[in-house]
């Protein structure tokens, strides 16, 4: 979406969104734009407070003005809550040019926000309606030449640097929207690898896959075995971006891909298995951030690897109790077929660790119902034994809203994955502490590596939001591993 800078008023169009930050002088922000906009007297008079996502719609001559309520101090995680949802509220009236008054915006990070605020303006003209054959006409801002001017006191080049990230971290996020909110039957393996070549060609990194028999070839037989049940052949995708100045730290991010979780042999239950279509929620996480890290020419290098499967009934599927070989060498029981995600991931943690030594590994994946049970709906599990990298993470959840919380690491939890005749097994003794057995099981595809983490995001991908109150992808960890990245 294009973005465009004014100090004028006159420049403006007659459609604005102007952000209002909750405070005592709330008041006096209404006098001022009374005055600016020579809006009816009245409009000065409201008692309107500015609450988080709170829209006040003001007409003055042939102007509409949208009020958006920012609340007290707003987190850029709030700021673009807010104007998504004036968006997404307004977007079919909007004219085709839209204008940011940001003059109101008096507050400390200001400029930050007004990314956040950026982001959230493309975010809201977001539609799920991928498969509707009635779909609204893609008129005025619902079209592709939509556009904002932002009338600012000054835009300097860092103002004009956090504009163009939050229109980049959009647009990353809206391709993740759509490929989450895909059901399996438009979504396999292949899909993710085609918009890993896509969004390489586009933003400048190389893309290698292994799929089919390569798998096997290779030596991932981990992955390969999970997808052994299905016409869709596993895949491990690995994606390379290398700065043009030499990077000071190499980075791995590693992504559960997988297409659909039937839970295999070990079926689930039908009730919610529709949901398992977001079963790759943690390689769509990475696909974004590697497209956004990349279009913003971060200085590091950033190896992200997807490892995807399709995890299916049939005649060929692994089955509870089968001891299958994986990339490090280590054999598994596989007591659970549903406890697939460890196990794709195994290999693509082994295989990044292996070939590429990177100082630091993180990996994402909609592991486990256990973490959903421990921290709900919000909040993902962060698994580390490295006291730095975890507080750096927690930060990172903090500024960006996609929130993480420490969880134990402790060796005892490792003694439940002990198996009798092979090295390890896929699933816990007890039922107790899901989510940390199988963080426990991960950790030793790590090779001990000093600087890793796991982030358990199950739960998170899918949401009831303002898109729709069936569940809405979220594209949950694209900003968050963004952040992590460009704070290196
Ligand atoms: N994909 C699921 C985890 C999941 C659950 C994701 C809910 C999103 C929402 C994972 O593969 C799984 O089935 N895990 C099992 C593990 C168990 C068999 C040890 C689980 O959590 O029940
Ligand atoms: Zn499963
Ligand atoms: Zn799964």
């Amino acid at each position: 979406m294009k973005f465009s800078f004014t100090t004028s008023i006159d420049k403006l169009p007659n459609t604005i969104i102007i952000p209002i930050w909750k405070s005592k002088n709330t008041k006096s922000v209404l006098r001022q734009i009374t005055k600016t906009y020579q809006a009816p007297a009245s409009v000065s008079k409201l008692t309107w407070s500015a609450d988080e996502k709170d829209i006040l719609t003001v007409y003055a001559g042939d102007r509409t003005l949208h009020l958006v309520g920012m609340g007290q101090e707003p987190s850029p995680r709030t700021a673009t809550k807010s104007v998504r949802n004036c968006v997404h509220k307004n977007k079919k009236k909007f004219t085709s040019t839209i204008g940011l008054d940001w003059q109101f915006a008096k507050a400390k990070k200001q400029t930050e926000l007004l990314g956040a605020a950026v982001n959230g303006i493309v975010l809201g003209r977001y539609d799920n309606n991928l498969y509707k054959t009635n779909k609204d006409p893609k008129k005025d801002f619902m079209s592709a030449s939509a556009k904002v001017v932002i009338l600012a006191e000054k835009a300097d080049a860092t103002t004009k640097q956090m504009v163009r990230e939050g229109n980049m971290l959009a647009a990353a996020q809206l391709r993740i929207f759509d490929l989450v909110n895909k059901p399996a039957n438009k979504k396999i393996p292949s899909t993710l690898t085609a918009l890993a070549k896509r969004n390489g060609k586009a933003s400048g990194y190389k893309v290698k896959v292994y799929s089919g028999k390569e798998v096997v070839k290779k030596g991932l037989h981990a992955l390969h075995a999970v997808g052994q049940a299905s016409p869709n052949p596993s895949a491990l995708i690995i994606m390379e971006y290398k700065p043009k100045k030499k990077a000071k730290t190499k980075i791995a991010l590693i992504g559960k891909g997988v297409t659909f979780d039937t839970g295999g042999v070990s079926l689930k239950p039908s009730s919610n298995m529709h949901l398992m279509k977001s079963d790759m929620g943690g390689a769509a996480a990475v696909l974004g951030a590697m497209d956004v890290i990349a279009k913003m020419n971060l200085n590091v290098h950033v190896i992200g690897v997807v490892a995807s499967a399709e995890n299916n009934i049939g005649s060929t599927a692994i089955k509870p109790g089968d001891i299958i070989d994986s990339y490090s060498g280590k054999t598994i029981e596989v007591l659970n077929t549903d406890a697939e995600g460890r196990l794709v991931l195994a290999d693509g943690l082994a295989y990044v660790n292996k070939n590429y030594k990177p100082d630091i590994m993180i990996d994402l994946a909609t592991l486990t119902g256990s973490v959903v049970r421990a921290l709900g709906k919000t909040t993902a599990g962060l698994f580390t034994k490295n006291k730095d990298l975890s507080a750096k993470l927690y930060q990172a959840g903090e500024q960006t809203g996609e929130r993480l919380w420490p969880m134990p690491m402790w060796d005892e939890y490792l003694d439940e994955m002990k198996s009798d005749i092979a090295d390890i097994k896929n699933l816990g003794t007890s039922s107790n502490a899901g989510a940390i057995t199988a963080a426990k099981f991960l950790e030793v595809f790590t090779n001990e590596h000093p600087n890793w983490a796991h982030l358990d995001i199950a739960g998170k991908t899918l949401t009831d939001n303002e898109f729709g109150n069936q569940a809405n992808a979220t594209a949950f960890g694209v900003h968050l591993l963004y952040h992590f990245v460009k704070n290196l």
